[in-house]
């Protein structure tokens, strides 16, 4: 890869921005911007990134992020609510968990620069079409897929990293019902668990339309060794307040590493809270709910935010209903959150980051 990057505008993709219009309506990944950043990796070596107009891209069917699930992803967000120009929230995190997911998957690790050229690219040049209301962001998704055409099990001497936009609101409106997972789990001890892996989702879905076929939005899921200690969400690392403090289960590498799991965390103690990580049974949890020791719950997540938790189910239909909903403290780390994401609070942290200049369409070179 050459020291001095610089993006091809490729023809069509302004014409593309010109054409496009924000529906009313917004939801969650469902509304994309008509540009997509491209940039691919042959036996090592990056080429040049490209800005181009958003479509179907072209696979050979034997390609083996077809049949090996050799594929990572980021889900990352830019805000423009308070000021006129887009921010993104600790994109150095997103960097670091991205090549460690890559690592994983023995896939070529995204260099910094090219990763912040494709993320930065895409959101400068959709700036005018980032939702500007509360809990409205502009959801970014780089991902990288293993592109050689080629059925034999093995590294990919190809790969493509894109990275998608879809002007969003926040992933679930209101609070959720989890139903514990007993049986099935999400990741295996030594697996990938604690990476962000297309393969992980996948292997959580049979799971999640059971409950969703019994009134729930979420599995709850538990270790992988005993069964017996929660996990997460999928998508989404779990909090609860027991006796006035903050758990949530420590990192024990079936876990994701949540970005947002790690801020609210240093958010809290930040506010006073004291925040315990630690391994944490799902019989003691479900049994501190009973009897109001467990005052509230709440999931985390990029797209997620904070969503409050208002029942955990066992799978022998017992409910356990959280006495606050939502919390105080869902609440409070919710907003002071926010506050710092979306401009209206100062940043003590330095999490939050203006898109550099160079990278607005007034300079990028139009082909
Ligand atoms: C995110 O929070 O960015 C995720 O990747 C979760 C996904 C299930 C929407």
């Amino acid at each position: 890869m050459s020291g001095l990057r610089q993006v091809k505008i490729e023809a069509g993709a302004e014409q593309a921005l010109r054409g496009f219009r924000l529906p009313e309506k917004l939801g969650f990944g469902v509304i994309m911007v008509p540009v997509m950043y491209v940039a691919e990796c042959v036996d090592g070596v990056w080429g040049q990134g490209r800005l181009q107009p958003y479509g179907p891209i072209q696979l050979d069917p034997s390609a083996k992020v077809l049949h090996y699930a050799q594929e990572y992803f980021e889900g990352m967000k830019a805000y423009k609510v308070e000021g006129p120009h887009a921010t993104l929230f600790r994109p150095e995190r997103h960097v670091a968990r991205f090549a460690t997911s890559g690592r994983r998957l023995c896939m070529p690790e995204v260099p910094e620069e090219v990763f912040m050229e494709g993320v930065c690219t895409i959101t400068a040049w959709a700036e005018p079409f980032i939702p500007g209301n509360t809990c409205q962001s502009l959801y970014l998704r780089p991902f990288v897929i293993g592109t050689q055409p080629n059925l034999g099990l093995g590294v990919s001497s190809t790969n493509t990293f894109i990275v998608i936009a879809s002007p969003s609101e926040a992933y679930h409106a209101g609070s959720m019902r989890v139903l514990v997972e007993r049986n099935d789990t999400r990741a295996a001890i030594g697996g990938t668990g604690a990476v962000k892996v297309g393969g992980n989702y996948a292997a959580s879905l049979l799971s999640a339309s059971r409950a969703k076929s019994k009134g729930y939005d979420q599995s709850l899921w538990l270790d992988p060794g005993t069964r017996s200690s929660i996990e997460e969400l999928s998508g989404m690392n779990v909090f609860a307040v027991i006796d006035g403090r903050l758990h949530t289960p420590k990192l024990n590498g079936s876990i994701l590493p949540g970005i947002t799991r790690d801020s609210l965390i240093e958010l809290a103690r930040s506010l006073g809270h004291e925040v315990v990580e630690e391994t944490m049974p799902i019989d003691a949890l479900l049994t501190d709910i009973g009897n109001g020791r467990c005052s509230e719950a709440f999931a985390s997540g990029t797209a997620a935010v904070v969503t409050p938790i208002s029942v955990m189910a066992d799978v022998d239909g017992t409910e356990y209903t959280l006495p606050q909903d939502p919390g105080p403290v869902a609440l409070s780390l919710k907003e002071a959150l926010l506050g710092i994401q979306e401009g209206r609070q100062e940043d003590p942290f330095g999490w939050v980051q203006r898109i550099p200049r160079t990278y607005y369409p007034s300079t990028a070179q139009v082909a």
